[in-house]
């Protein structure tokens, strides 16, 4: 465990390189986006602030005096930074392990660069391992819940955790996801899926793997 938070330390460090100065930063969510607050915060003169896509990073940014702008006053977001969940070979990940997906996938859709940093425990062949997050409106948990067993998946209501836009996550549990980005358009199809957490359509252009021996970056050719 400690080696693994020496890893996201480094490879949210290593993220400063992609940092342009005079510059808005787009912030993601999660225990690797919060070391990478820390390093932010040390050429935070450098910066004009940054967009934040969670209460969680929020606070983290206010504690260490970092300029927080709301998306709306923001015309150019040159670089999003943030982890994921899952990754494969195509860059297309899962996300909202940290219930902040849909504000992650809005950001992140905005900026040029999405440079994602993870550990390499994150990297694997086919996505749903983990159980893919998706923030659903209260109304419609049952509703959604039915047409996700009916795509093969266990969807388990993520209990006591309400969204930064007021609504529930569902997780699909044993889901083997063999075609990513249709199962993203199919998801997202439903009535009453604000998000899921499939990133498909908005892929990492950059992804630094922290591992024991150094961190490896792969570009997104794309
Ligand atoms: C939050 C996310 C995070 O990026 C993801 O959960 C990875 O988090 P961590 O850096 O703690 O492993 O999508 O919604």
């Amino acid at each position: 465990m400690v080696e693994l938070n020496k890893i996201k330390k480094s490879v949210a460090w290593a993220a400063l390189k992609y940092i342009l100065p005079g510059t808005i930063v787009g912030v993601g969510t999660g225990s690797t986006v919060s070391y990478f607050i820390e390093a932010l915060s040390t050429i935070k003169h450098l910066i004009n602030g940054v967009v934040s896509s969670s209460l969680y990073s929020t606070n983290i940014l206010k504690k260490y005096g970092i300029p927080i702008y709301d998306l709306n006053q923001v015309n150019y977001l040159p670089t999003y930074i943030d982890g994921a969940d899952e990754i494969n070979a195509d860059m297309h990940m899962i996300k909202g392990g940290g219930a902040a997906l849909t504000q992650e996938k809005i950001i992140s859709s905005v900026s040029e660069t999405f440079v994602c940093i993870i550990d390499e425990s994150k990297k694997v062949e086919i996505l749903g391992a983990f159980p893919l997050p998706i923030e659903v409106i209260p109304m419609a948990c049952s509703y959604v819940s039915n047409e996700l067993i009916k795509l093969g998946g266990i969807p388990k209501y993520r209990k006591n955790v309400i969204t930064d836009n007021g609504n529930i996550i569902i997780d699909i549990h044993n889901f083997k996801i063999r075609d990513p980005v249709a199962m993203e358009n199919r998801i997202n199809a439903l009535a009453g899926v604000v998000t899921v957490g499939l990133f498909t359509s908005r892929t990492a252009d950059v992804v630094l793997v922290g591992t024991k021996f150094g961190i490896d970056t792969i570009k997104n050719n794309h």
